[in-house]
């Protein structure tokens, strides 16, 4: 596939201003993003974030220009591994952006650290890249997995469910979010009754693992899918009769408002944990779902604003006058600011996002579903877990 390289500038509005011998410093970015496979509209909307977050807040770069560098993971961990060495050994980026699964994030994490190229995580919440693996080079401003999903634990249980079947993905990022979610619901008093999980990326027929769920007579089914998976997942949910009798909770990216309307009526009424919906009522996020919505005619979802907010720290660093890799790595490890999901800011103890965590409903809005927030986890922080930068 060809990728294309972007150069954006404010160079002319400010030529009058800036005399002709202070140049200042262009930076090349690598955005290492799934493009195909089945994350593939995940990259598409985390890049159409970073640009439109450039694209606004270059003026504030006092001249410097940004080159933007595509490679695709093809969501694989070798193909991410091999497209880190190309964007660090033979571009020599200052700095990557990027990295939608764990699996890749897991892959790449000693390369990166070794090379002493700052990366900002816009997406893969491997625990283990802001816990026990840490480094700081790599900044997440995304989510981890279990950030996401502790809070559910608890709240599913308050609900009154007691028994919960699992399903995801078998890789790092399925793992993850089930045995932080089961954690925290066993911690709050409740039982697993029974799990699976599913072959990555190969699994089209969801039946077999449905019926069983069923077959377990839990209270409710908890899972994580996200992309193309969670599209055939939830059709599935309703297709083989389980929508009827056992209701469906999850990682909120299961509803995510990218493809939400594909997966149709099935959706209704699942709730699922998140850190952003773009129903968040705050000035920022009303001017950011305008400008998203303007720019590429549908309203943003979580990746789009993880590739918003990775823009935006970046020129949070820039700004903060951070030229060298090392500098830029230092400075994206302290931004804070407001993002169109709430305050946010980055733990030094870790690297990792803290955030507000969102508990939403997927319901019926003006011809497409929407997401009604039910309640609001507030400065969720991960536990340091053996990180030591
Ligand atoms: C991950 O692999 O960490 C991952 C992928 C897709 C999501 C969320 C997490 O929507």
């Amino acid at each position: 596939m060809k990728l294309s390289r972007t150069w954006l500038s404010a160079a002319a509005a400010l030529m009058l201003a800036v005399p002709a011998t202070a140049h200042a410093k262009d930076y090349t970015v690598g955005l290492l993003l799934p493009y195909s496979g089945v994350y593939a509209a995940l990259g598409k909307e985390i890049d159409q974030g970073f640009e439109l977050a450039l694209q606004t807040r270059l003026g504030e770069m006092a001249g410097s220009k940004i080159e933007i560098v595509r490679e695709d993971t093809e969501v694989k961990p070798p193909v991410g591994l091999a497209k880190t060495r190309k964007l660090i050994l033979q571009d020599q980026v200052d700095v990557m952006v990027g990295i939608v699964s764990s699996g890749v994030l897991g892959a790449i994490r000693d390369f990166v650290h070794q090379s002493g190229t700052p990366l900002i995580v816009a997406n893969a919440g491997n625990d283990a890249a802001t816990g026990a693996r840490c480094s700081k080079f790599i900044t997440r401003v995304s989510f981890s997995n279990g950030q996401v999903n502790r809070p559910m634990g608890e709240w599913m249980f308050k609900k009154g469910i007691k028994k919960v079947y699992t399903l995801a993905p078998d890789y790092a990022a399925g793992h993850q979010m089930i045995e932080t979610f089961s954690a925290a619901f066993k911690a709050a008093g409740g039982t697993i009754v029974g799990g699976e999980f599913t072959p990555f990326r190969t699994t089209k027929d969801f039946g077999p693992y449905l019926t069983k769920a069923k077959s377990a007579s839990p209270d409710a089914i908890f899972v994580f899918y996200a992309g193309g998976e969670a599209i055939s997942f939830v059709r599935q949910y309703a297709s083989f009769g389980v929508a009827d009798s056992v209701p469906l909770y999850g990682s909120g990216f299961l509803t995510s408002p990218l493809y939400v309307n594909a997966e149709g009526p099935a959706a209704k009424g699942v709730v699922t944990s998140l850190h952003y919906v773009p129903t968040i009522d705050s000035p920022e996020n009303a001017a950011f779902v305008k400008a998203f919505s303007a720019a590429y005619g549908h309203a943003p979802s979580e990746y789009a604003v993880q590739g918003y907010d990775a823009g935006q720290a970046l020129v949070e660093a820039v700004k903060s006058g951070a030229t060298d890799r090392a500098a830029l790595a230092d400075a994206l490890g302290k931004v804070r600011f407001t993002s169109p999901r709430g305050p946010v800011e980055i733990d030094p103890a870790t690297n990792n996002i803290v955030q507000n965590i969102y508990i939403y409903e997927t319901v019926q809005g003006d011809g497409t579903l929407t997401q009604k927030i039910l309640d609001v986890a507030k400065a969720v922080r991960d536990p340091v877990s053996g990180c030591q930068k």
